[in-house]
């Protein structure tokens, strides 16, 4: 399904409210050097299909809003600044509330006026919102990932092919799977059906780091590793910033769930900003082709 059609007036119009507040956004953080609250992360719900074994947000059974609680908190995060949205879990592609699901939520956060809306989800459901970018978790080559994720590698393979939209994967980082990094990145770049591969470090509880993650200089050595595959010429979506400021949070006492949030808004800040900032890139490029003529 989907809320807005291509090629209509409505979504012309759409994507010139688009580049409209992408370019509001840049003079605001690089010109006026404004803080802007950009990105809204929303954890919908912690029903889940899967049982990771680094994942505590899952399957408690206190945690699933209602779609009435979820459109107020859209409503207030726009009221707040905020136009780039992740809808997260547990798993949002098993959300449901009464008769609304997922693709009600999209809509209604398209119609607020968010602009850039991804979904993080492990693929085991199909990807048919044209509304949204998809980022799926790929834990890591086909085996290790088979390991972790009960061997859904090939179905969410398929579920990436037949997807009508945008699909970035994200690799989850954990003792598991690390020594692993160069060659799943390899392997998930060959298939050529991701636009870019992102990555979370193990956050969350210190007793899970402590086990499965990564502290002091193992966090800036596995950081250092990935930057190193982004100057391969890996699709890692990965800002400079992003990455010197994930270095910066090493320390035991800094492990907490906001910084878990921190982290994954590392990661999809990044991803959020490389849309805005390649289309104000464009935009001024076309402007002063104009000028020059
Ligand atoms: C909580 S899941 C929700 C979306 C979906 N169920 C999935 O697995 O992609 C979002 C991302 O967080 C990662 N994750 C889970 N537990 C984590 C933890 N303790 N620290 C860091 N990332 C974690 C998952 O691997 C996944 O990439
Ligand atoms: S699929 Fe996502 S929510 Fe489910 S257990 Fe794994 S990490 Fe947690």
């Amino acid at each position: 399904m989907g809320c807005v059609q291509e090629g209509t007036m409505a979504g012309r119009s759409q994507t010139l409210r688009q580049l409209w507040a992408y370019a509001i956004f840049a003079v605001d953080i690089f010109l006026l050097r404004r803080e802007r609250r950009y990105l809204f992360i929303l954890v919908i719900n912690d029903k889940c299909n899967l049982d990771c074994f680094y994942c505590k947000s899952k399957n408690t059974g206190r945690y699933d809003l209602d779609y009435a609680v979820v459109r107020s908190t859209l409503s207030k995060a726009y009221d707040r600044g905020h136009r780039a949205l992740v809808i997260t879990g547990g798993e949002p592609m098993v959300w449901r509330s009464n008769a609304a699901t997922l693709d009600d939520v999209v809509c209604y956060a398209r119609d607020l006026g968010f602009l850039d809306i991804a979904v993080f989800t492990n693929g085991t459901f199909p990807l048919n919102s044209k509304e949204v970018t998809f980022i799926v978790t790929i834990d890591g080559t086909r085996v290790t990932h088979n390991a972790i994720r009960a061997g859904t590698y090939d179905m969410i393979l398929n579920h990436v092919r037949g997807a009508s939209s945008k699909v970035l994967a994200s690799i989850t980082l954990s003792k598991a799977n690390e020594q692993e990094l160069e060659g799943a990145v390899h392997e998930i770049a060959n298939t050529r059906l991701f636009k870019g591969i992102t990555f979370n470090l193990l956050t969350d509880s210190p007793d899970i780091i402590a086990k499965h993650g990564f502290l002091g200089e193992e966090r800036i050595q596995v950081l250092d590793r990935i930057w190193r595959l982004k100057g391969q010429g890996y699709p890692i979506v990965l800002s400079k910033a992003a990455y010197l400021h994930c270095g910066q949070m090493t320390g035991e006492g800094q492990l907490n769930r906001s910084n878990y949030l921190q982290d994954i808004t590392c990661s999809l800040v990044a991803v959020m900003l490389t849309i805005p900032i390649s289309a104000v890139i464009a935009a001024i490029a076309v402007v002063s082709r104009y000028q020059r003529r």
